[in-house]
């Protein structure tokens, strides 16, 4: 038996232990925040353990990794690579997934990121300035017409970014927001990164990288902000989708291999500055223009819910894939996926992002939704004497497969009607009508 260890505990992690689970031979550790009821039972299933702590103390995960006999080990969530959890399990000679905390730069410093591409001429860049002086900010702003983005340059939970037009309501609005950023070290730093507002449709383009070598996944759309119709305040990601084809139906075969083309440039160039090889998963953000895929940004990690999408449809062993990108061994092909089109809703508490109403049970019915061939992944709920309840994040992954997107969404649709209590959901994603409206926004745009 092999024993692995994952570190993290929201629907993303689940997902991640669910792929990792299908292997027979592995029994599963995992170092998690808080109990997640899906995560327990996997790890109960192949008699492996859990343990609940501080996930970002990379100290007290290798002192359990290694008492656990653990050879290969998944640290997940962006806080914890950045907390360096993959150093401190690879000083005490455990190997990982994932990337270090260098490499993870990528995507905890955004001011780096952008450097990093320009410096390395890599496309895809929008125009961009960092700034620490204030009036320095205010004038890039102006220059740019007020067709900005706001960004703090550190973590901030996906919540720190504001966009003109969307978030902040004219230049003015944008300096204030900037200001604010170095005033109050928003991100963890008293600078800020100012970019060029890309319009477009967003997609999001997922990598296993052993260093030299990417294993692509199908390209998936998240959905970030809270309501149906793309309204309302940004919230970690209300829903998402992949086609049947690994492509979207706004996105040609050749913009997606562009999009390759970036990420692996990228992987190369911070090899050049870093003489270091960037292991883990690697997450491009993109924004589809009239100019073709440019960069939104890059993550360490899988995004979530994109994680859902993919690797429910990975028809290759995890475990191997991670053990080859520990090793620098990947093959291109490494990563399989069926040929099927996913949709993933997320359940969330009522009030949310907003304010929460928490501590709601859920009932949920497992054999309906197992018999309509869809799916769950637990995200933020407890679990007290065999009832689910909510906490004040995104509660459940729901996820429908089938041979068209909209076959699996009538699935994903079914299964949120199976359960009941105080949440909601986006009745929108992956419907015909608003992935047309998407289309026809992509053909106004006079890229086809
Ligand atoms: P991030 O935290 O960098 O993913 O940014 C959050 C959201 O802001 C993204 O999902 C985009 O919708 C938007 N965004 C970020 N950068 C840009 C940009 N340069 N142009 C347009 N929208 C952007
Ligand atoms: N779904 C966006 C993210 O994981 O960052």
């Amino acid at each position: 038996m092999k024993n692995f260890l994952l570190v993290g505990n929201g629907a993303r992690e689940h997902a991640v232990a669910d792929a990792i689970c299908k292997n027979n031979g592995v029994r599963l550790f995992a170092f998690m925040g808080a109990k997640n009821p899906g995560i327990v039972a996997l790890c109960d299933k192949s008699n492996g353990e859990y343990l609940i702590g501080d996930i970002c103390n990379g100290k007290e995960v290798a002192k359990w990794a290694i008492s656990k006999g653990v050879s290969l080990a998944f640290p997940s969530p962006d806080a914890v690579l950045e907390a360096g959890v993959v150093d401190a399990l690879e000083r005490a000679g455990i190997k990982c997934a994932a990337p270090v905390r260098e490499a993870a730069r990528i995507e905890w410093d955004k001011a780096y990121a952008r450097e990093l591409m320009r410096d390395f001429g890599v496309e895809g860049c929008p125009r961009f300035g960092i700034f620490e002086k204030e009036e320095e900010a205010a004038s890039f702003i102006r220059s740019l017409k007020g067709k900005v983005v706001v960004k703090p340059v550190g973590l901030t939970g996906g919540k720190g970014v504001r966009v003109a037009g969307v978030h902040l309501k004219d230049e003015e609005a944008a300096i204030l927001y900037a200001k604010e950023v170095l005033q109050k070290k928003i991100g963890g730093k008293a600078q800020v990164v100012l970019e060029e507002k890309l319009e477009g449709e967003e997609f999001t383009l997922q990598a296993f990288s052993d260093g030299k070598t990417l294993s692509f996944m199908p390209l998936v759309q998240d959905h970030k902000l809270a309501y149906v119709g793309e309204k309302g305040p940004n919230t970690g990601g209300m829903g998402s989708y992949s086609q049947e084809d690994g492509l979207l139906p706004f996105v040609t075969d050749a913009q997606c291999e562009k999009a390759k083309g970036i990420m692996r440039k990228v992987i190369a160039a911070f090899e050049k500055k870093t003489s270091l090889r960037y292991r883990g998963v690697l997450y491009g953000q993109f924004m589809l223009t009239k100019k073709g895929p440019m960069v939104i940004e890059f993550n360490a990690r899988f995004g979530d819910p994109e994680a859902m999408n993919v690797l429910s449809l990975l028809k290759s062993d995890l475990y191997s894939i991670f053990e080859k990108m520990s090793s620098g061994t990947l093959g291109e092909n490494d990563a399989l996926f069926e040929k099927k089109a996913s949709v993933c809703k997320y359940l969330v508490p009522e009030g949310y992002p907003i304010k929460s109403i928490t501590d709601q049970p859920l009932k949920i019915d497992e054999g309906k939704i197992r018999k309509s061939g869809a799916r769950i992944c637990y995200a933020s709920v407890y679990e007290k004497e065999g009832i689910i309840y909510t906490q004040s994040s995104r509660s459940i992954g729901v996820m429908g497969f089938g041979k068209t997107i909209f076959e699996a969404e009538k699935i994903a649709e079914g299964a949120c009607a199976a359960v009941e209590g105080k949440i909601w959901h986006r009745e929108d994603i992956g419907t015909r009508e608003f992935i047309q409206k998407k289309v026809e926004k992509m053909k106004g745009l006079l890229i086809w």
